[in-house]
């Protein structure tokens, strides 16, 4: 017998899955999220979470931000955790203090001295949202943003966003896309694009937060790196570029061998760039200039666990942050203050802007070009 009332619920079910993301994560993931505590509308538009799932990897992605909400990986006896740190539901996304978490950044990454910038014989001037300079874009930079999610499958979301001219302060309308690819060789895939009407400078990144023992087991300072670049972008005491390179020889910044990230970090009452910076906040440089070329940006392995992560990207630099500010302010998915040092952050990207847009390489993009970049996060165990 025909139940128009049944017939309506089941349809208003599944629309509200197809268009929200499955409801819950996958049978077996080692994060327990529910699609519902992503459900919200801000400033009109939806926002929803996805479930990306592909050999042994599950990831979690929602489109406040296009922002990575989870990641499970096994270690080397196949037990899953999950290694990015981030929130469990959209209003804590919303109301914490680490506002970056997961998140594409954008228009530029890093910090902008004074907020201000100079382009084809104009100066910009850009909201001082970490006073007295401009950082990650500004307070409704592209980690604040509702992305459109315009492709979705079991392994695999295409998310963009508009950024109009004169957003935070930035020239032209700007279309960018991320695109994420879960595939069977245990690699998420992070590919990003943009095109401009007018020029405008831009330097996008991801802002994942990673502990490869599983979110909420403590610091990573016994974690090794390994990040094959001979020279840093030093900083003065406002963590602002100096425009100058400086050789990582005989520095705590030589991680061209594997090294305990916390092994060197003692030493920032004496070691100027870790004091100005209150620890590793660098970018550490891949190529002088750009290159286009996929190769290893970085390598880090948890000595209990056995998960390695390795990063590559066709990007000139990788900023490595170890995550010096977090006090406990926000909990994480399992409702664990997220403390100093428990976490860390590995952000592909190009150089940094100077105000005299001259010092290093130009991350300038021009009407007709296509900003392209890619990043590939490789997990495996080490025995
Ligand atoms: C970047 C900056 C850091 C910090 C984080 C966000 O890594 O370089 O100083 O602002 O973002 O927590």
């Amino acid at each position: 017998m025909y139940k128009p009332g049944i017939t309506l619920l089941l349809a208003t079910l599944f629309v509200g899955i197809s268009l929200f993301g499955k409801s819950n994560s996958p049978q077996g993931s080692c994060f327990s999220l529910n699609a519902s505590d992503f459900q919200k509308t801000v400033n009109g538009k939806q926002i929803g979470l996805y479930f990306l799932k592909n050999g042994q990897l599950e990831v979690a992605i929602t489109n406040y931000g296009a922002r990575i909400v989870s990641l499970c990986a096994p270690s080397r006896t196949g037990e899953m955790a999950d290694v990015v740190v981030g929130f469990k539901s959209i209003d804590d996304y919303l109301k914490a203090k680490g506002t970056y978490h997961g998140a594409i950044i954008g228009r530029v990454a890093g910090r902008i001295a004074g907020g201000k910038f100079d382009l084809n014989g104009a100066t910009f001037s850009l909201p001082l949202n970490s006073p007295p300079n401009h950082l990650h874009g500004g307070v409704n930079g592209f980690h604040n943003q509702v992305w459109d999610v315009s492709a979705v499958t079991d392994t695999s979301i295409v998310l963009t966003y508009l950024s109009v001219d004169g957003e935070m302060g930035y020239p032209g309308n700007l279309n960018v896309k991320a695109t994420y690819i879960l595939n069977s060789k245990n690699e998420l895939s992070m590919e990003l694009a943009a095109t401009t009407n007018k020029n405008t400078p831009l330097n996008l990144t991801n802002h994942a937060f990673f502990n490869l023992a599983g979110e909420g087991s403590g610091t990573i300072l016994n974690h090794i790196l390994t990040i094959p670049a001979q020279y840093i972008c030093p900083v003065s005491a406002g963590k602002i570029p100096t425009g100058k390179l400086m050789s990582v020889k005989n520095t705590p910044f030589d991680f061209r061998k594997p090294k305990p990230i916390g092994k060197d970090l003692g030493l920032e009452k004496t070691e100027e760039q870790l004091k100005f910076a209150g620890g590793y906040d660098h970018h550490f440089v891949l190529n002088k200039k750009k290159c286009n070329v996929m190769k290893l940006a970085a390598a880090v392995t948890d000595p209990q666990s056995g998960r390695k992560m390795e990063v590559f990207t066709d990007e000139p630099c990788i900023h490595f942050f170890s995550a010096n500010f977090f006090n406990g302010a926000d909990l994480d998915k399992g409702n664990r203050p997220i403390q100093f040092r428990e976490s860390f952050a590995l952000e592909t990207q190009r150089f940094p802007l100077l105000p005299d847009n001259k010092s290093f390489p130009s991350i300038t993009l021009n009407p007709g070009e296509t900003y392209k970049a890619k990043t590939v996060y490789r997990f495996s165990v080490v025995k």
